[in-house]
């Protein structure tokens, strides 16, 4: 197996070194190759990441049904990353991780928002607005990889990055439906006073 470190060609531009556009806009395999190895690295370090970003969430949240629906979501993530390590081997690369600096952001703004809310609803109403933000970002990063795995015929690869977006989708949706049944009975509870 060869090593994603040191089998990285020079397509990819380093240290920001600035690149003048020439015009043509074609893309080799090789690039877009390029370009999905190292979303991969990235969203498996974000992984990762989560899986102890995620218990510290599940400790400070109030409703029972919020703390249930981000465990499940912990087992979920504990998956993905065992998902991606699949991905991976299916295309012949060792798994590595890259700190992803949009994780590390966001999982930073959850901390400052865990410290500034109230305990309570407004801390639980903090902890999903920030676990949203984290489950868009997955899902744009899993729906990109897996159009680049279907471009360059890594069907097996393209197949379980789909598992992963339809996962981090159904996490989305089960934060809304807390939100609002939370909403629901906080507005039920001011009509009775
Ligand atoms: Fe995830």
């Amino acid at each position: 197996m060869k090593s994603t470190e040191t089998s990285k060609s020079s397509a990819m531009k380093k240290n920001g070194a600035a690149r003048k556009s020439t015009g043509d806009s074609s893309l080799s395999h090789e690039q877009l190759n390029e370009l999905f190895i190292d979303g991969l690295k990235d969203i498996y370090w974000a992984e990762k990441a989560l899986t102890k970003a995620l218990p510290k969430m599940i400790k400070k949240a109030t409703s029972e049904e919020l703390a249930e629906a981000l465990t499940a979501h912990l087992a979920e993530t504990e998956g993905q990353v065992t998902r991606l390590e699949e991905v991976f081997t299916s295309i012949d690369e060792k798994a590595v991780a890259k700190k992803c600096e949009a994780m590390a952001g966001l999982i930073k703004e959850a901390e400052e928002i865990m410290g500034e809310c109230e305990d309570g609803g407004m801390l639980d109403a903090g902890i999903i607005s920030a676990g949203q933000k984290v489950e868009h970002y997955e899902m744009a990063t899993y729906g990109t990889l897996r159009a680049f795995a279907e471009i360059l015929g890594h069907e097996k690869a393209a197949g379980l990055l789909q598992e992963s977006l339809d996962e981090e989708k159904a996490a989305d949706e089960k934060l809304t439906e807390v939100t609002s049944s939370a909403i629901t009975l906080m507005t039920a509870q001011e009509e009775k006073r």
